[in-house]
């Protein structure tokens, strides 16, 4: 006890407090998400998401030239359709913004990671994740649409697709899918703990993706729940997911701490749109200091026990942390 107890020599000064620091945050940690659209010569800042763009294909050979230079090595792909349907079947077009995306970085980016959102919400015309009936997501029948997307992505080079809509049974189906034809190696990073959260907004700008009606309630998880978290957790790595997600971020930190606890898959954690518009916004002001903020953010994640970070930020930090 003190006086002979004193935690604070451990504290003493930068070298000591480097040498018993528990987690650290690196480049290799970082996943970066791109929005790709249909057209051309689109360059358009999502106005909800400041230093945040929407592109179109023919720009994204100087996009990539700057992932490459700042040495992120993961991305997270968002595409979008100039024709949107009942039931979303424009999202396994196999000449989808998507896939041109993804067979232009295999071909000339073959170390970049390439991971794909799986999820209709920006293909059908109700903007839910899945066809609907009465604002209701028929979940088997998204599960067939879905299935066909994964192995369109899969076909056209993605090394990991992501599950996003919260079907249940989502995972085995895409697993099934992508064994069938042949794709054994496709991993599948689910979005195993999504949550019905109001952090997605400046998202569903960017994405095209707002419900038309109704909310996401029935399919995304609800934010008092914890134990049906495990749950969730449980049946993906059952059904053969190869990474699992949390996500909100960073009202959800116990959410990834308990998943740590209980699975031995990696978890990864998305820092989300509203995470990030809330730390520009607060630090345009002056009212707090972005760099510090976002890096602590993440290095909170890391603490929790997430092996890698889905950020908006990605580009910033892996600049920051070469500075360091
Ligand atoms: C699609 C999807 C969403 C996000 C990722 N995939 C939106 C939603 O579920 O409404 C949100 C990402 C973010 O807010 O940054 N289902």
């Amino acid at each position: 006890m003190y006086p002979h107890v004193r935690l604070r020599r451990l504290r003493k000064n930068a070298s000591i407090r480097s040498l018993v620091s528990e987690h650290a945050l690196s480049l290799a940690d970082l996943i970066y998400p791109i929005f790709i659209v249909p057209g051309e010569h689109i360059c358009e800042e999502i106005s909800a998401m400041p230093g945040q763009f929407k592109y179109s294909l023919d720009q994204l050979p100087l996009l990539l030239q700057k992932i490459a230079e700042a040495g992120v090595s993961t991305v997270l792909l968002f595409g979008a359709t100039a024709i949107k349907d009942a039931e979303g079947r424009c999202a396994y077009d196999k000449n989808s913004v998507i896939c041109k995306a993804l067979q232009y970085m295999k071909a000339y980016y073959p170390k970049l990671v390439l991971i794909t959102d799986i999820c209709l919400c920006s293909y059908t015309t109700a903007g839910h994740c899945g066809p609907i009936d009465a604002d209701y997501v028929r979940n088997d029948l998204t599960l067939d649409i879905i299935s066909k997307m994964a192995v369109s992505h899969a076909e056209a080079g993605a090394d990991l697709v992501a599950p996003s809509g919260m079907m249940d049974g989502m995972v085995a189906s895409i697993r099934g899918a992508l064994d069938k034809n042949g794709w054994i190696d496709t991993g599948i990073l689910s979005y195993s703990v999504k949550y019905a959260s109001a952090f997605y907004g400046p998202f569903r700008e960017a994405a095209d993706c707002r419900p038309q009606s109704g909310d996401r309630k029935t399919y995304q998880m609800n934010p008092a729940n914890s134990r049906e978290a495990v749950c969730e957790a449980e049946l993906d790595i059952q059904e053969g997911a190869d990474m699992l997600m949390v996500k909100p971020g960073m009202p959800y930190l116990d959410i990834i701490a308990k998943l740590y606890q209980t699975f031995s898959l990696p978890i990864v954690a998305y820092q989300v749109s509203g995470e990030y518009s809330m730390i520009k916004a607060a630090s345009s002001e002056g009212w707090i200091d972005e760099k510090a903020v976002v890096l602590e953010s993440l290095l909170a994640f890391k603490r929790a026990g997430a092996i890698a970070i889905i950020t908006y930020f990605a580009l910033d930090v892996a600049v920051w942390l070469k500075m360091q």
